[in-house]
């Protein structure tokens, strides 16, 4: 029965579209990898659906803010604050009228470091809704109208583990000494926060069954840290598709990483249990746009949307005992 149940839900949600609610909502977008081309047009027919499709949704469902997981300019990032990329791959591709005053939080991917990775924490001088304070930092937002609060850490996966060549695992850090203060960061504010939902945000994956596939990095650095601490979700891009991935004991992973483009290939799909691979655009066959969240009082629901518009997979994550909270 439990299965017929699920069957029916999944299929419901599948086939219907997302529903925007009339409750109060705290609406937001994770997508990366959408650095379009290094030559004329300097976009992709994908980037440009992606974008279009994040401006009807804006429009029409809401949008508080967009996290933006790197990449945002191939291959090599931008060479200084006035580089013509931001408007050719960037300004006037996502240009729909209800994008204008959404707020954009980035983090820098690998591309983002073969490039100038200060002249984009720059940029957030010269455009109102460009916001990179730094290479890694903290949000904390709450649902409108209640005290429900989520706590956003947007971290430099880079810095922590180093670039990588050719789809390659990174090859380390290229700073020792700033990988560990990122870490130990990291650590201080999940010790330390007691909001309902924790999301740790940065570019390279801790779990992937696409083309680059598990970072070894964060496997063994970061993911003992979103344990620990009863993180609600890691979200990433880096692999050019779109993935839901939950660990046995409720750890949630989203990887949405198709803004430029789609990649099916699923060759690290033997790299964990398949038991914990609940959807991705290659095995369950959609295409993928990016991932949209609604959070309210009880739960952060999740849907995975198509360049047209469709939602291809629903899911939700609960709100968090605070540790903290039933301790003292
Ligand atoms: C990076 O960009 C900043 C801002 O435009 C500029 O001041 C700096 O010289 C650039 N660095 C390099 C190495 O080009
Ligand atoms: C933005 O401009 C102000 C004033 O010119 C400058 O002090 C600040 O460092 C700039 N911020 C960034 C991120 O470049
Ligand atoms: C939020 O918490 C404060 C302090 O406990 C309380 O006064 C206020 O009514 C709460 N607001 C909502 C919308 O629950
Ligand atoms: C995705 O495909 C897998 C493998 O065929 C299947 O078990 C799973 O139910 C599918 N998920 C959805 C949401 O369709």
């Amino acid at each position: 029965m439990a299965w017929l149940a699920f069957l029916l839900i999944s299929c419901l949600q599948t086939f219907s579209p997302c529903q925007a609610n009339e409750q109060a909502f705290l609406r937001f977008v994770g997508i990366g990898d959408w650095g379009g081309l290094p030559s004329y047009p300097y976009y992709t027919p994908h980037e440009f659906d992606t974008a279009n499709e994040l401006g009807r949704i804006a429009e029409s469902s809401g949008l508080d803010f967009v996290l933006s997981l790197g990449d945002h300019f191939y291959f090599s990032g931008v060479r200084d604050v006035d580089d013509t990329r931001f408007k050719s791959t960037y300004e006037s591709v996502f240009s729909h009228p209800a994008l204008m005053n959404v707020p954009w939080y980035l983090v820098a991917g690998n591309h983002d470091h073969r490039g100038n990775v200060s002249a984009q924490i720059a940029y957030s001088n010269r455009s109102e809704r460009w916001i990179y304070p730094d290479l890694y930092y903290e949000l904390n937002v709450k649902v409108p109208h209640s005290n429900t609060s989520i706590t956003v850490l947007m971290i430099d996966t880079v810095v922590l583990c180093g670039n990588t060549y050719d789809g390659l695992d990174p090859v380390g850090p290229e700073d020792y000494v700033a990988a560990n203060q990122q870490l130990k960061w990291i650590e201080q504010k999940l010790q330390n926060t007691r909001s309902d939902f924790v999301i740790v945000a940065g570019h390279y994956p801790v779990w992937s069954i696409g083309h680059h596939g598990p970072t070894k990095c964060l496997v063994s650095k970061l993911r003992p840290l979103l344990k620990k601490y009863g993180v609600s979700l890691y979200l990433c891009g880096h692999d050019h598709s779109l993935q839901f991935i939950r660990e046995d004991d409720r750890s949630s992973y989203v990887v949405s990483g198709t803004g430029v483009e789609e990649d099916i290939y699923t060759g690290h799909k033997n790299s964990f249990p398949s038991s914990w691979q609940l959807f991705s655009n290659m095995v369950n066959q959609t295409t993928g746009a990016f991932v949209y969240f609604e959070v309210d009082t009880n739960e952060m629901l999740i849907s995975y949307i198509q360049p047209d518009g469709k939602c291809v997979y629903q899911t939700s994550v609960p709100k968090r005992k605070s540790p903290t909270l039933t301790s003292s």
